[in-house]
């Protein structure tokens, strides 16, 4: 028996543990380290329908508790990520997630149309990136703009469609609502919260961009409770993400609705760390004699 498995949409995850868009790449840095297809599902690195080189300047800074980034969705675009999906999909068996973003409806609606060419298994909408400009982040934060674009790639994608909200918003559980009105399968959040740095030396920001996405330990008890809000507001399934370390975080994200979650930062942290998270997850289940499926949304 498998104390480590959780249903999400059609899928039967062997255990709730998958990588989290753009801390992963498509997966080949990590498969150096452990063998990938342990994880229960993997998203990988965010496309858009055009190649992006990606932002000038620092793109990473360490903060207490966790870092910022301001990669600014550096990706192959969606055209080349199809050219190449047969090796990728020979690299990972496991549940494939692919995160889309874009800078205007009619470019997450190419994309989209373009990804139904290939087999993936779950298209995760990326409308909440803050390190582009536009970049997605614009459709996330209004529930009207938010709506239009789910509709709008549901109407096409062939696949079932999760929809990564951003925490950079007043009210999580309208923002939910609102997308699975709009026909949104599943959600995933948190993406980042906007932060700052400051270079004090040089009087200036450290990001060109000024502003840059905060992730890690940090951001855990916001990510928590915007899960906590979504889940009592819609019927969908729940991917929790942000700040996740150990297996009792994935177990208070559990708890507080999830069914399953992605970890990012964690595993800059340690590459290993993702199947640690596993193996304590099995000796919590097997310590209290349960499977995980019954304590998603206990409270
Ligand atoms: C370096 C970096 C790149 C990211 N790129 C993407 C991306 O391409 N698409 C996306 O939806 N989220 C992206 N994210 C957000 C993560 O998927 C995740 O939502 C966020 O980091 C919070 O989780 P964590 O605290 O476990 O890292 C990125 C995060 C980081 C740190």
């Amino acid at each position: 028996m498998n104390r480590l498995e959780v249903d999400f949409l059609n899928f039967n995850l062997k255990n709730p543990v998958a990588a989290a868009s753009g801390t992963f790449g498509f997966g080949k840095e990590y498969a150096k380290y452990y063998d990938i297809n342990q994880l229960g599902a993997v998203s990988l690195k965010g496309l858009t329908l055009n190649k992006k080189e990606g932002n000038d300047g620092v793109r990473i800074w360490e903060t207490a508790g966790g870092m910022l980034n301001s990669i600014g969705l550096e990706n192959p675009g969606v055209e080349a990520f199809v050219e190449t999906y047969d090796e990728i999909k020979s690299r990972i068996q496991t549940v494939k997630i692919i995160n889309l973003g874009g800078d205007s409806l009619d470019e997450y609606i190419e994309g989209a149309r373009l990804l139904n060419e290939i087999d993936i298994d779950i298209l995760e909408l990326n409308i909440s990136c803050p390190n582009v400009k536009s970049g997605g982040m614009l459709f996330g934060v209004c529930e009207k703009s938010a709506y239009e674009v789910t509709r709008a790639v549901k109407d096409i994608t062939r696949f079932p469609l999760m929809v990564k909200l951003s925490p950079n918003v007043t009210d999580i559980a309208a923002m939910a609502a609102s997308c699975q009105e709009a026909g949104a399968d599943a959600l995933s959040l948190i993406n980042t919260v906007q932060g700052m740095a400051i270079d004090i030396q040089n009087r200036r920001p450290v990001f060109d961009n000024i502003y840059a996405g905060l992730s890690g330990a940090a951001i855990k008890p916001i990510a928590l409770r915007m899960v906590h809000q979504a889940a009592k507001a819609v019927d969908i399934p729940i991917m929790g993400i942000g700040g996740i370390y150990s297996a009792k975080d994935v177990i208070e994200f559990l708890m507080a609705g999830a069914r399953c979650v992605q970890i990012g930062t964690a595993g800059f942290i340690r590459p290993t760390k993702l199947t640690e998270i596993l193996a304590e997850l099995d000796e919590y289940c097997i310590e209290n004699n349960l499977s995980l499926k019954e304590i998603i949304n206990i409270l």
